[in-house]
């Protein structure tokens, strides 16, 4: 078997489709067991948000999904990551949990983990493809093997659509108002990079 962990923070449920459909394509696979897990939330940020409505409604969507632990990390042959924009840069909630990973990293456990990344921002140029470049620094730091989303897999990379997507990896534009859905091009490409993420890791496991 090979073992994919789909980890994301999500404040508005934007990132969590995305997750949820990455979970999907891959659990298809009979040959890949399939974990979802979200990243925890931070109190400042819970303090923060918690007069708003939509976050409300999408931390209650969430509410059965299990938190990320560092077990999972090591468990995993391949992790793809859902991590939202904050200014162009990862949340805190991901960088948080990211530097609780030192003693993994000390002990060289997530050498050669496969893994992808796939945001989201507000805006169509909000920073999508900075967050995913600046996220992919520490995966390589921890030796891991970056798998981006190819233009002959995702005709939608090569479409003037309004939609997210970059070789990078696959994104979501939520809306000025948060209040638009990932499209249905948005979670094919995040099915894709799960399925890319695990055949990497297969390939990877193989050659061990
Ligand atoms: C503190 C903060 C900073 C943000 N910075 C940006 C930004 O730089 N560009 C942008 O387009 N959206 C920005 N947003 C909007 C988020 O990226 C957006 O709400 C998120 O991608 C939606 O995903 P989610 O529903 O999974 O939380 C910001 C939101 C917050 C709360």
């Amino acid at each position: 078997m090979t073992n994919l962990l789909i980890t994301y923070y999500s404040s508005y449920g934007h990132m969590f489709k995305m997750a949820q459909a990455a979970r999907d394509a891959a659990a298809e696979h009979d040959d890949y067991q399939v974990k979802l897990r979200k990243i925890p939330e931070l109190e400042a940020a819970e303090k923060a948000m918690s007069s708003q409505d939509p976050y409300l409604a999408a931390q209650k969507e969430q509410a059965e999904i299990t938190e990320v632990s560092l077990d999972d990390l090591e468990w995993a042959d391949g992790i793809v990551w859902g991590i939202p924009t904050r200014f162009g840069n990862m949340p805190a909630q991901v960088k948080q949990f990211i530097d609780t990973a030192g003693g993994l990293w000390a002990e060289g456990k997530l050498e050669d983990k496969a893994t992808g990344i796939m945001s989201s921002t507000n805006t169509i140029h909000g920073g999508q493809e900075s967050t995913i470049l600046t996220s992919m620094m520490p995966l390589l730091h921890f030796g891991m093997i970056y798998v981006g989303s190819t233009y002959g897999q995702n005709p939608e990379l090569s479409q003037d659509k309004i939609q997210g997507g970059s070789p990078y990896g696959p994104s979501t534009i939520a809306g000025s108002d948060g209040s638009k859905s990932p499209t249905e091009g948005d979670l094919k490409m995040a099915g894709r990079l799960a399925k890319r993420v695990a055949r990497v890791a297969k390939g990877i496991n193989l050659t061990k």
